[in-house]
């Protein structure tokens, strides 16, 4: 049974949260801007904030326990760069830094492989105050928090993800204005806050391989995943043809060149500079070598995408997916397709290992009258995405391991706590964990991965 998801000898099974999502805890911990956006009326939908979350910062050792028994190899975390450093004094956070530590020390004792996220979007508002992304000053103060985390936990923690969907914390933040700092730039200013961003990346690869031995480091991406809408050698290339292509949608940049180039490349690709011509900061060749540092492996998050074909004129338009197709409660659309078509075409252009670093999907959840979550949705979900996964593979894509979004139900950004992402359901009144179907049938999928190896 489930022999479509017997993956790779050596493939990592995962769950991933995010600092601010799951940790709760202030005393501390330095505000970062999305403290002071929900705290501001209208921001959040259900008007909550972090203060508690899943009080993961009180809670880790149980977290880590229902880990153990679903038999993970490896959790991604991410560290709140508040909560070691407060504020702009220098001054390390004892109990910020001895959190990590305890979190670490208690998932190897597990058996479970520590994957540590640098920024997953909790800017700290000190930084934020001296214009955030928009002043170059950052790259140093970024490269300067990820230096103090490698000598703080490197001993112990050799996979790194400097960044976690630059497109979304800039685009929303920066550019659209629907994320904190909610601001709405112009081209200029937003292509000049992404160079600052990509200097901070490589500041940062610098500053780990300086201090941690044998660090494996990556980067996490979010960008356009279009899938073909059939196998017909055209729509594939429509597909490829569409996520590779530079489009100005009222400033917002989704597509994987764009991010993607000057990282491995060290240079923007053309078609950036014909669509927005002098808009474009300069590269010089030292931000070239700073901002393409190598990296050991590719990180993607892979929900939403866009289903494309051909335009029979050798160019590409989006496809019409069938009336009533599944979405999930946030009306995003369900794709499987996707996940394999964009790790083949990240494969092809840029040679690196992949790790899905992000897939899940929210549900309507809720406890049921046996007390337990019946999640079927979500365990068809995994199932799908899992198998179209490994048909990439099979057909020469080097995946080397996923994580599911999330282990638990958690803050999700503006929508609060709305909206279900994890595999373990999380009572927020009371903080009881309870593994849904879906956390049953993935460790099941590991079990028989585990078994068969
Ligand atoms: C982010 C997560 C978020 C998830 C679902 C990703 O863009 O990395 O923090 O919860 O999507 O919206």
């Amino acid at each position: 049974m489930y022999e479509e998801l017997i993956f790779p000898k050596g493939f990592v099974f995962g769950a991933a949260t995010a600092a601010l999502q799951v940790e709760g805890d202030r005393a501390g911990r330095g505000d970062c801007i999305w403290d002071d956006y929900c705290s501001k009326p209208g921001n959040i939908l259900d008007g909550t904030n972090v203060d508690v979350a899943c009080d993961h910062v009180h809670r880790y050792k149980e977290d880590v326990a229902i880990m153990k028994k679903m038999g993970l190899d490896a959790y991604r975390f991410s560290i709140s760069w508040p909560r070691i450093f407060p504020d702009d004094s220098g001054v390390p956070n004892q109990a910020g830094v001895e959190f990590y530590n305890n979190l670490i020390d208690e998932l190897l004792k597990n058996g479970i492989e520590p994957y540590i996220t640098l920024f997953h979007w909790e800017l700290p508002t000190y930084i934020q105050r001296v214009g955030g992304w928009s002043n170059p000053t950052i790259a140093d103060k970024f490269g300067d928090f990820a230096r103090f985390v490698g000598q703080t936990y490197g001993d112990r923690v050799k996979k790194y993800i400097t960044f976690n969907e630059p497109q979304s914390f800039l685009g929303y933040g920066y550019r659209r204005g629907s994320h904190p700092p909610s601001l709405k730039m112009t081209d200029k200013e937003y292509l000049y806050a992404i160079h600052n961003f990509f200097r901070a990346h490589g500041m940062a690869v610098r500053a780990l391989r300086a201090t941690v031995e044998n660090a494996e480091i990556g980067i996490t991406m979010s960008t356009n995943a279009n899938y073909p809408a059939s196998n017909s050698p055209e729509d594939i290339e429509a597909a490829k043809m569409s996520n590779l292509d530079i489009v100005n949608d009222d400033g917002f940049i989704m597509n994987i060149v764009h991010w993607c180039d000057p990282i491995y490349f060290g240079k923007y690709p053309d078609k950036a500079y014909e669509v927005f011509g002098d808009d474009m900061p300069y590269m010089s060749e030292e931000d070239s070598k700073l901002i393409s540092e190598p990296l050991d492996f590719h990180g993607q998050n892979c929900y939403c995408s866009s289903m494309i074909k051909s335009d029979g004129k050798g160019g590409y338009e989006v496809a019409k997916r069938p009336l009533g197709s599944a979405k999930n409660s946030l009306n995003w659309p369900v794709t499987p397709e996707a996940i394999g078509s964009v790790c083949k075409i990240l494969y092809e252009r840029y040679g690196k290992p992949i790790y899905i670093t992000e897939n899940g999907i929210c549900c309507n959840d809720w406890i049921c009258e046996d007390g337990e979550v019946h999640d079927s949705y979500r365990v068809d979900f995994y199932h799908k995405y899992l198998k179209n996964l490994n048909e990439a593979i099979k057909d020469g894509a080097d995946v080397r391991g996923y994580f599911a979004w999330s282990l638990m139900d958690n803050f999700e950004w503006t929508k609060g706590y709305t909206a279900r992402f994890g595999i373990v359901y999380v009572d927020y009144d009371t903080q009881e964990r309870i593994p849904k179907d879906s956390a049953k049938f993935y460790s099941e999928i590991i079990r028989l991965n585990k078994s068969n190896r």
